[in-house]
């Protein structure tokens, strides 16, 4: 596994789509010449190309599957557009050695409670506007911390006290504007170390409450916690918690296949292509809203 990356990291505000899509297209050519290296392969050796088809920033989606189109044409090998979060799952599953996972999935933009029944990945749960990760993010940008304002929320998180915030779950969906808002009133009357821990506690709750159901409703007895926001430490406790309270097991990828990677688009386009899928150059078009449950799943 060559698992090389470049990220793109605004120096001030959010992602501006068309820098991110200039700073992919600078660095395209040295991370696959790197990914190259790292593996002692030759472009020529090379027998699959596969890439991230959606959901994303389509700016960004295309200058990748440009890349991808490109590569598979001039080396005549096949190509493979993957949906970026079932990737998440097959990476996080080799990674785990997990065969059946319910998979809470909290990046910036995705947030989502995903298990697989006949035939797909069906998203059982998930945010109903903003991504877990981009709204910690735009909080931080709020009290004044630098981007990627989590490590610093959970940091500042330690020793506050729970102020009570709007516990927004809708059936099996959550919805994070209403916290967002609470917070945003309150920053300049309240501790920002109390404003952390609440933020947490709540907002980890609901989604620990909507995993459970789903693991309950689909018998599924493991849970993988994945996507940037995996790395923090209080997330992977209650969803540890939670998991032992039932009987059953939690898992974390290493963290460089919980972050957005190419090695989990890689594995996948493996997965799908053994088990008989070809796409044509026809069918790379990149999907901006490609949904989890969009994706016929053969190869399991
Ligand atoms: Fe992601």
């Amino acid at each position: 596994m060559s698992n090389e990356k470049e990220v793109f990291t605004p120096l001030v505000g959010g992602i501006r789509p068309r820098e991110a899509a200039e700073h992919h297209a600078q660095k395209c050519d040295s991370v696959v010449k790197r990914a190259l290296s790292t593996a002692g392969l030759k472009l020529g050796d090379i027998d699959l190309i596969a890439f991230s088809q959606g959901p994303g920033i389509g700016t960004c989606l295309r200058v990748g599957s440009t890349a991808a189109r490109t590569l598979a044409l001039r080396l005549n090998k096949p190509i493979i557009g993957v949906n970026h979060c079932i990737a998440h799952i097959e990476i996080a599953r080799r990674e785990c050695h997990v065969y059946d996972p319910v998979t809470l999935y909290v990046s910036g933009a995705n947030t989502q409670v995903i298990a697989y029944e006949e035939g797909r990945y069906r998203v059982f749960g998930e945010t109903l506007d903003m991504g877990l990760g981009n709204f910690i993010d735009a909080f931080a940008r709020l009290a004044g911390i630098p981007f990627p304002g989590g490590p610093v929320i959970e940091e500042r998180a330690k020793g506050g006290s729970y102020l009570p915030l709007p516990y927004n779950v809708k059936g099996m969906d959550v919805t994070l504007g209403g916290i967002f808002t609470n917070l945003k009133s309150r920053l300049k009357k309240d501790k920002l170390t109390d404003l952390c821990y609440s933020l947490q506690e709540t907002c980890f709750a609901m989604l620990v409450e909507v995993s459970e159901r789903a693991m309950a409703h689909c018998s599924k007895q493991e849970l993988i916690l994945t996507g940037g926001v995996a790395a923090n430490n209080r997330l992977r406790e209650m969803c540890d918690i939670m998991c032992k309270e039932r009987g059953g097991k939690f898992f974390v990828p290493e963290k460089k296949y919980c972050v957005d990677n190419g090695g989990m688009i890689a594995a996948t386009g493996i997965l799908m292509f053994n088990s008989g899928i070809r796409h044509k150059i026809e069918d790379t078009k990149i999907n901006q809203k490609f949904r989890t449950d969009d994706v016929d799943v053969i190869w399991r």
